[in-house]
């Protein structure tokens, strides 16, 4: 159900702009399905879902996003790039870009980036980006379903307590709470930003904004992928967004799997 829109103030109303429209709902399961359904009814490039909370909101790898009401921002945008599907992961990079940004302005110094889409506030999780492709009947990309969750007003005791170690918020990190409305306002337009730069200009031209908040770079990790293991001192990400590891007989290209840093605790 869609209630009053507290979002609606900054819609932009721009055709192909993110944040052109923004859907409202109180409670989804997921805004992936939701932006999924208006994608198929011929949604625009740009449209975003917000919900307040998700009841089945999801991460990588099958995992589930803890979407409780009143303290988050949850939301889905529907891009229509004209790019090959295997350049889609590259497009959750470039929201990372973004998002990391946006919390920059409220938390300067204390955001980092870990490959390939979490968002890290001093070390502990407090975002993620998961980027669907919704495909034709010919295997052709129609649209991408950008989904970004940021942990803004969480506190300590609203978060699972096996999770504490390990996730975070805005507000923990910077000691008050936030406005989402804000955060939201500078996500969509930066990322509208960002997301203009990698169709002008392609993804190698980020390169170094992702880097400038790269919080494996030059740390030994390990990755897991499925039943892979890796173990390197991570170099960067290359011109494909692949992370770049350094193991005994010279760089390795891994381009999906799950990053811990060797020493930390995960
Ligand atoms: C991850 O880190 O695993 C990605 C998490 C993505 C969560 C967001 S919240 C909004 C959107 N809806 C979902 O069900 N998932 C994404």
């Amino acid at each position: 159900m869609q209630s009053g829109n507290p979002y609606r103030s900054i819609e932009n109303g721009v055709p192909g702009r993110i944040g052109c429209r923004i859907h409202y709902f109180d409670e989804l399961d997921s805004t992936q399905e939701a932006a999924r359904t208006f994608a198929a009814g011929g949604g625009p490039q740009g449209l975003v879902v917000i919900a307040e909370r998700q009841t089945a909101g999801r991460g990588r790898m099958g995992r589930s996003w803890h979407s409780p009401a009143g303290l988050n921002l949850y939301c889905t945008i529907i891009l229509r790039p004209r790019i090959p599907l295997g350049e889609v992961p590259r497009l959750s990079l470039v929201a990372g870009i973004a998002a990391a940004e946006a919390i920059e302005r409220q938390a300067a110094g204390l955001v980092s980036l870990k490959w390939p889409n979490d968002v890290w506030l001093k070390g502990r999780k407090a975002g993620g980006i998961i980027a669907e492709a919704v495909t034709n009947s010919r295997q052709e990309l129609e649209c991408v379903l950008l989904g970004i969750g940021i942990n803004i007003n969480l506190a300590i005791e609203d978060i699972p307590a096996e999770l504490r170690t390990k996730a975070t918020s805005l507000r923990i990190a910077v000691g008050h709470p936030c406005d989402r409305i804000e955060i939201a306002n500078s996500l969509f337009t930066l990322l509208d930003y960002r997301y203009m730069e990698v169709v002008t200009h392609g993804f190698d031209a980020m390169r170094p904004q992702w880097e400038r908040f790269s919080a494996l770079t030059g740390k030994r990790v390990t990755v897991v992928d499925g039943p892979r293991r890796e173990s390197g001192i991570v170099r960067g990400i290359d011109s494909d967004g692949a992370l770049v590891l350094e193991v005994g007989d010279g760089p390795r290209r891994i381009l999906a799997g799950d990053v811990s840093i060797e020493g930390a605790y995960e």
